[in-house]
């Protein structure tokens, strides 16, 4: 664990503009700095960044959070990889506490497994290059299919020795865990509990996260026997989710962004072979079909991607899904394919590295022509399946977020199926019209969250639950925001707003999930003798406590200093009279509590049956009905708002 005091100087060092200026570009408007959104794509900047408060916030995607926050969303890191990222750039040296057993293995289950993968990667590195075993078949091997020594240490690439516990006996005697040697997938426990190897006389191929640490392999076989399987892959784990790794990206992403393209194609050895010959911007799916999780990754770092396929139709048609889905998150996709016999790796090494990229540049064909084409040929002069073949390619079409990219797509398609434009917009329209339903009820469910991250005090009407978890929500705010305040008003004095509140709301239920844990973590604070701050929620390394104090922080209102000018909405001060502020935000929780309360024996009132429940009920009705009142008073003399 990285230590408090590290974390400490690592917040006072960072500039946050500093550090998303390495990232998005930014323009000073006022106080604060906008841009173009990393995490959706936008033609109006609503991307702000508060020196002031240390904290950035997107109004496009909802996100916001610290530098940390950013760095964790925008380059994939976990939490001590942020930590290190920044530390590294401010030169401070990042001091690990090591070994606390029990700390350990609550936060560092997940290292353990990536210490335990890396140890195996070097080990298959070395068995590679430095036994005569590794040197004669996997060595020999590599070079055969032309990979230089540069490019085999680059991807770190390996060789399994032929023997049932080579790796597994020197992992257990180098003092490794079998627990974590089996979650990894390296090792497979046999009835009597020992160890085998599961990589066994195979080349190696790591993989590695986004942040570059080996988190998985796949393990191809030398020999030609059809019954063994040409690969054999890690199981899914802690550290390795397959439907969200792409094999290659920790290579690619530079390239990824610099290019604005994403190569893609099937197999480990295309993309090494691709990257050898400088065409770095290449990753692979690794086998299975392209998941939604793996084109967001690819989302943010570029718009375009270009698949890159060998020719056999069977494999054409089963990826034809996948090239949907890439529409449908709003991304661009083209596809080269390579003639017969051919696929990325044979063909690059064939015409080698500038011919290969005037090819890709040459052939690559926008994704619904080439989808039309395809298909069309396969229908022949068959009218049913040419009327199919229609129907196929006005979904494709239906799939693009961009209205005028899809009509392009109308027009050029009409030409090739030779049927008029107009019956194809038709079929467009019925198609949006089947898809409008569930678009409006994500629609709907955006807008939503769009409220929920807005103030309280500037809301329309809602309905009442959702008054009521505002409710809630405005209490959190207010601590955040001036919880470490000290209370002066008359009556009250010698304490701060956040304990006071705390103790004022000390009868009173959380219901919101969320809001419920940040109450009870201001709490454990205040029992530890601390009184927290708005930065202490900004950093905390719970991402739902500091996306929660972000959001509270960074409304519209505070951070855009246009908002009033704009939109002439007035927000009143509401620091003017705190007292009000305050007192106000906890009896109008409590209001709403005991207004629950009463609406819930009325309703049990309505079914009870016996004399005696319903007379129970009813004092308890005019019990509560005197608190209500009692609180109406209150705020009615004191709360001035
Ligand atoms: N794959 C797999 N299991 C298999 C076959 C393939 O997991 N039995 C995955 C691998 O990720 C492989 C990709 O599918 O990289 C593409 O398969 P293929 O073209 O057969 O593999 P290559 O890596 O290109 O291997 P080679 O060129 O050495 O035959
Ligand atoms: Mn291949």
């Amino acid at each position: 664990m990285i230590t408090k005091p590290t974390v400490d100087k690592i917040m006072e060092a960072t500039d946050i503009v500093e550090v998303i200026g390495e990232f998005v570009t930014l323009k000073k408007r006022g106080a604060n700095y906008v841009g173009l959104s990393p995490f959706a794509n936008e033609k109006t900047p609503s991307f702000t960044v508060s020196p002031a408060k240390g904290i950035f916030k997107d109004f496009s995607s909802g996100l916001g959070g610290s530098a940390v926050t950013f760095l964790m969303e925008h380059e994939k890191f976990n939490y001590p990889e942020a930590l290190k990222w920044l530390a590294k750039k401010y030169s401070i040296d990042v001091e690990e506490t090591n070994d606390q057993p029990e700390d350990r293995e609550a936060e560092n289950h997940r290292e353990s497994l990536l210490i335990v993968t890396g140890y195996a990667a070097k080990f298959f590195h070395e068995s590679l290059l430095e036994t005569d075993e590794g040197k004669a078949i996997g060595l020999s091997y590599f070079k055969e299919r032309g990979f230089s020594n540069e490019t085999i240490k680059k991807f770190e690439l390996g060789y399994s020795p032929d023997q049932w516990e080579a790796f597994s006996a020197k992992a257990i005697k180098d003092g490794y865990q079998q627990e974590f040697l089996e979650e990894t997938g390296l090792s497979v426990k046999r009835d009597n509990g020992t160890l085998y190897d599961r990589y066994r006389g195979r080349v190696m191929f790591p993989i590695h996260s986004f942040t570059g640490r080996v988190i998985a392999f796949g393990g191809r076989t030398l020999k030609s026997d059809k019954s063994v399987p040409k690969y054999v892959n890690s199981p899914e784990s802690e550290i390795y989710h397959k439907s969200s790794v792409l094999y290659g990206l920790f290579f690619a992403k530079k390239a990824i962004r610099d290019e604005d393209n994403c190569l893609l194609v099937e197999g480990y050895a295309d993309v090494i072979s691709v990257h050898q010959a400088g065409i770095e911007n290449v990753v692979a799916s690794s086998g299975t079909s392209l998941t939604v999780e793996q084109i967001r990754m690819i989302g943010r770092l570029t718009k375009n991607i270009t698949m890159l396929y060998d020719g056999d139709a069977a494999g054409i048609k089963a990826s034809l899904r996948g090239m949907d889905l890439i529409l449908e998150e709003g991304l661009n996709v083209k596809i080269v394919s390579f003639p017969e016999g051919h696929d990325p790796d044979s063909y690059v090494r064939k015409l080698g590295s500038t011919a290969f990229k005037t090819y890709v540049e040459e052939n690559k064909k926008d994704f619904i022509l080439f989808k039309t084409n395809v298909l069309l040929k396969d229908a022949g002069k068959d009218p049913l399946k040419r009327a199919e073949v229609i129907r196929e390619v006005v979904e494709s079409i239906a799939k693009i977020p961009d209205s005028i990219k899809a009509s392009v797509f109308l027009s050029e398609c009409s030409q090739i199926l030779q049927i008029e434009e107009r019956s194809l917009i038709t079929e467009l329209n019925k198609m949006r019209a089947a898809k409008g339903k569930k678009d409006y009820q994500q629609h709907q469910n955006a807008r939503q969250a769009e409220q929920e991250a807005a103030p309280a005090y500037a809301e329309p009407e809602r309905k009442p639950e959702e008054q009521y978890e505002s409710q809630e929500k405005e209490i959190v705010r207010l601590l955040v925001t001036y919880g470490n305040r000290v209370i002066n008003w008359d009556g009250i004095a010698n304490t701060y707003i956040g304990p006071f509140m705390i103790a004022e709301l000390n009868d009173v239920e959380f219901e919101h999930p969320d809001c419920k844990a940040f109450v009870k973590l201001y709490h454990d604070e205040l029992d530890n003798g601390n009184l927290p701050e708005e930065q202490f929620f900004i950093h905390h390394p719970e991402r739902l406590i500091a996306d929660m104090a972000v959001s509270m922080l960074s409304t519209r209102y505070e951070l855009s200093e246009n908002w009033l000018g704009m939109h002439k909405i007035y927000v009143p001060d509401e620091t003017q009279n705190m007292k009000a502020t305050i007192l106000g935000a906890i009896f109008h929780l409590k209001k709403q509590k005991v207004g629950k309360i009463l609406e819930n024996i009325r309703t049990q009132l309505q079914t009870a049956e016996a004399e005696a429940d319903q007379e129970i009920l009813m004092n308890q009705y005019l019990h509560m009905k005197k608190v209500e009142k009692s609180i109406s008073d209150f705020l009615g003399s004191v709360i001035l708002k």
